[in-house]
């Protein structure tokens, strides 16, 4: 995409640009001068964040670069092209979507299960071409929303749905909001005047299951996997909704593309399927460039599917199998289409993740906000190699939404770790037998009424003693997620609320450890530990404490946002409505239920109760930690939390070296994405190797402030450790 000496010349405009504020900028020659240096360098720095995941700059200084053209486009409008990366999301609401023709129909792709399939493919290709062995590429089959591309004189001008294949709706504003689409790109360097590119849009699967988890504490129905929640997200009327979901683009096919002369450019001047793609990642476009095999004859093809198989889990976004291509675009006008499907080109599908089980029962659970929800207990069932025996019925509407009944045969599915999620239920099935769901109208804990607030979807119990919910609370409290107390899970939590030793939070630092360690299954040992975790929970960050302390609406990243804005948690009690609700991202509804809390005299006596019990409430004095002294560190591969950069600096602030070459002296070689070839030094030489995980894990409580904006730990979340992907 870009070679060293350009990189390099972009990072020095860069620079010159930050020096610079509207007010320098004095002659209409010079503002359209710097609105096109600004343009240049917005894009170079949207490719190293969005393509590579390892940008240059810093979110700060971006964001200067970008309000500079934004404002320079405000006082010289005239210099506003569609392609400036301002013009991403659309003011205006979408009110519906027009209807478009593809340039090409959208087919579907043929399927295969197994390798006998794979192999009478191959038959029919070496028959059709009379070739002895055939060249394949093989890719992935991303599982998301199809859409087409096309773009004419270098410039997007329209993204659109599949539809039924033939015309689909127009969602141009939608797609421009996606950050890996570029808006313009220099097709003409191939001498290509107009292009169709077909690609799959998706949702990465740690940011799905955060948006998922959100929905859920806001009341909402969540999506029953990525690809649902891309296509939804996709058709929202809204673009600057789209643009907060945070998707993604892989193109994967070139289906069309022409000169100004109207010369069919597939096959002649652009040769393999191969290049194409390598066209497509050289102008900046996320491409399965890296993912891409090139197979000679079926039994590699079988090899590779196999290997994808395998560490289909670890990869970021769902895949639902492999897509097996003739390399050769001019075999493909040999070989045509059948009316459903291209004959150049197989699918080969992976196992699927769902199954069919039937409803024996359906409970009702008491969440720690007095959220009742229905769980059916299903006929053990394996899905993806997990045993599947309960899943979330979600809420009334959901029941009723899809009709399920006791006794009903259900599809259930289960994408990669998400939680199983009933898609429908199989109603041919039905035997007459089968009971409806009664939703109680007590609470199943502590049987007082259980309330809907207007608008809601959540049947509720609001007696805040309810048993049910205490033992949720303190759990949540001590789970991962919050004050992480080892060893004071769910079960004991409820053995020792049952036994009176919990009853309310502070409790956590009183337990009665002597008569513990008589109970059965607890001894001296144990008892050690859990009071050594207990104990180390006081000093966690802030965030961690206002997380457990579970206001409604208020999960991990929103208690971050709090934590950075106050010194201690006690001071939100001064803090009125209008000020929460400036915070980025804080909205009404949210600052309400802040407010609401910290109004509460119980609440309050809660949080004091644990300062005085030593928990840490406010903010520890910026104190450095030397928790690195002596340590040298060298790291190869991409990272996902920040930059080498960045990374580096940490090791450094916390007392440690980081260099580049490894030697018999490193302590730890980190091992981002696509290692390089220090990995196989390391090994060689016997340095211990950490993934990126492990390395987040070792600094997280220790950021420094004036380095938190650079390093995004969410970033790193249900990243695989060490990556499986090929090197690049
Ligand atoms: S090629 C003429 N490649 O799978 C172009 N499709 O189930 C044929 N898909 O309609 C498509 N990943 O939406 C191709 N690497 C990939 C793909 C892919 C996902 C989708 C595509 C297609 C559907 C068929």
């Amino acid at each position: 995409m870009y070679t060293k000496d350009q990189e390099r010349n972009l990072i020095e405009k860069t620079k010159e640009l930050l020096k610079l504020s509207v007010k320098d900028i004095k002659s209409k020659q010079q503002a359209k001068d710097i609105i096109e240096k600004l343009r240049e360098v917005i894009r170079y720095h949207d490719w190293r964040y969005y393509v590579l995941s390892n940008p240059v700059i810093s979110d700060y200084e971006y964001d200067r670069l970008f309000h500079l053209l934004k404002d320079l486009e405000s006082k010289y409008p005239e210099f506003i092209t569609p392609d400036s990366p301002t013009q991403r999301v659309a003011s205006e609401l979408t009110k519906e979507f027009p209807q478009v023709r593809h340039l090409t129909p959208m087919l579907s792709l043929d399927n295969s299960y197994n390798e006998d399939d794979l192999r009478e493919f191959d038959r029919r290709i070496r028959e059709l071409t009379g070739l002895k062995t055939v060249e394949y590429s093989v890719e992935p089959k991303f599982d998301g929303a199809g859409i087409a591309l096309v773009y004419e004189n270098d410039i997007l001008v329209r993204g659109s749905t599949r539809g039924d294949g033939i015309v689909g709706e127009d969602i141009t504003p939608n797609i421009k909001t996606i950050k890996t689409i570029p808006l313009s790109a220099r097709f003409s360097d191939y001498g290509i005047r107009t292009i169709e590119i077909r690609g799959e849009v998706l949702m990465r699967k740690d940011l799905f299951k955060k948006l998922n988890e959100e929905r859920l504490e806001e009341g909402l129905t969540p999506f029953a996997n990525p690809r649902n929640a891309a296509a939804g997200s996709l058709r929202l009327q809204n673009p600057k909704e789209v643009a907060k979901r945070k998707l993604e683009a892989f193109v994967y096919q070139i289906t069309y593309a022409v000169d100004s002369q109207n010369n069919n450019l597939l096959g002649t001047r652009i040769k393999t399927h191969y290049q194409a793609i390598e066209i497509l990642h050289d102008l900046g476009f996320k491409t399965p460039f890296k993912e891409i095999k090139i197979c000679r004859g079926i039994d590699e093809v079988i090899d590779y599917c196999r290997e994808w198989e395998s560490k289909r889990d670890a990869y970021p976004y769902e895949i639902d199998g492999m897509v097996i291509k003739v390399n050769d675009l001019s075999l493909h006008n040999i070989l045509g289409f059948t009316s459903h499907h291209p004959r150049w080109a197989i699918a080969f599908k992976f196992k699927a993740r769902q199954a069919t089980t039937k409803i024996l029962d359906v409970v009702f659970q008491v969440g720690r906000t007095g959220a009742v929800t229905p769980v059916a207990k299903l006929e053990p069932v394996e899905i993806g190699g997990v045993v599947v025996s309960s899943v979330s019925l979600i809420n009334e509407d959901f029941i009723r939404e899809k009709d399920i009944r006791i006794g009903d045969l259900v599809l259930v599915e289960r994408a990669g770790d998400v939680i199983p999620y009933v898609v429908k239920v199989v109603k041919e099935a039905r035997t007459g037998n089968e009971k409806p769901i009664e939703f109680p109208r007590n609470c199943p804990s502590c049987g007082s009424p259980l309330v809907k607030p207007p608008g809601e979807a959540v049947w509720r119990c609001i007696n805040i003693n309810c048993p049910a919910q205490v033992v949720e609370r303190i759990a949540y409290y001590a789970s991962k997620d919050a004050m992480d107390i080892r060893g004071l899970g769910k079960s004991i939590v409820k053995r020792f609320y049952e036994l009176g030793f919990l009853r309310k939070i502070p409790d956590i630092y009183r337990l009665p450890y002597d008569k513990i360690k008589h109970l059965e299954g607890w001894g001296e040992k144990s008892v050690e530990n859990l009071k050594k975790a207990i104990e180390e929970s006081k000093r966690r960050p802030i965030y961690r404490l206002i997380t457990g302390l579970s206001i409604r609406y208020v999960g991990k990243v929103t208690a971050k946002k709090l934590a950075e804005n106050i010194r201690c948690v006690e001071d939100l009690k001064d803090w009125s409505i209008e000020n929460l609700e400036r915070i980025p991202d804080i909205g009404y509804v949210v600052a309400h239920s802040i407010y609401e809390f910290f109004h509460n005299e119980e609440n309050l006596k809660t949080i004091y109760e644990l300062k005085e019990l030593g928990v840490q409430t406010c903010k520890e004095e910026e104190k450095k930690k030397d928790i690195f002294h002596g340590k040298r560190f060298v790291f190869t591969g991409t990272l996902h939390c920040c930059s080498r950069e960045v990374a580096q600096e940490i090791v450094e602030y916390l007392g440690g070296h980081a260099s580049n070459s490894i030697s018999r002296k490193t302590d730890y070689l980190v091992v981002g994405e696509n290692p390089g070839s220090k990995l196989q030094k390391a090994q060689r030489l016997g340095v211990k190797t950490i993934g990126e995980g492990e390395f987040i894990n070792m600094i997280k409580d220790y950021i420094p402030e004036e380095l938190k904006e650079k390093i995004n730990i969410e970033e790193t979340e249900g990243k695989p450790d060490m990556p499986l992907f090929r090197g690049s």
